[in-house]
């Protein structure tokens, strides 16, 4: 199955967007805690439920293909992105960290709270990084490697799972992180 390689990564562009809302949100729940606040640790495990069966089960490994991809048509472009997928492992078992902390929580286990404030404030720093890094740099080479001719690739590998919360049908457990997205950023 062929797929055009702009559409591929315009989804990706999309993806980014949407998991910056979901840091922001992330980074303000966090700050409550760090303030002594009580924060919306339901939201906070919706977040990275989100983060686990969404960017981490389908934005990156979409990325790890399209990397593979530039580095066996252009390899001259993919100098310097040995270490995307690694740091695709690294971001999910960041991910897994805080969601069981926070699920932790839920379940009413003692857990440090500056401890989740840490982890939660590094993932979202990560993760920042991680995209600024793939749109200043890989998102640009797989552009020059379309507009070079090299305009679609083999998609079926690809998982096709659509996003749960931006997609075409909200998840039912999804319902009231998609309305609290959209009270701090109304534009969604
Ligand atoms: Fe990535
Ligand atoms: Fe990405």
């Amino acid at each position: 199955m062929k797929k055009s390689a702009a559409v591929v990564l315009e989804e990706l562009r999309e993806d980014h967007r949407n998991m910056s809302l979901m840091l922001n949100l992330l980074e303000r729940e966090s700050n409550r805690i760090y303030e002594g606040k009580e924060p919306d640790y339901e939201l906070l495990g919706d977040v990275m439920h989100y983060m686990t069966v969404y960017p981490d089960a389908v934005h990156h490994p979409k990325e790890d293909r399209l990397y593979a991809e530039l580095r066996a048509f252009r390899p001259d472009l993919s100098v310097g992105f040995e270490r995307i997928t690694m740091d695709h492992r690294h971001i999910a078992e960041l991910s897994v960290k805080l969601r069981n902390e926070i699920a932790a929580i839920n379940s009413g286990n003692p857990i440090k709270r500056n401890a989740v404030v840490a982890d939660a404030l590094r993932y979202v720093n990560t993760l920042r990084g991680h995209m600024q890094w793939e749109e200043l740099d890989l998102f640009r080479r797989v552009d020059e490697m379309i507009s070079e001719g090299h305009i679609s690739f083999d998609s079926a590998t690809f998982a096709h799972n659509h996003d749960p919360v931006f997609g075409p049908e909200v998840e039912q457990n999804f319902g009231r992180l998609l309305s609290s997205i959209r009270a701090l950023s109304p534009a969604c």
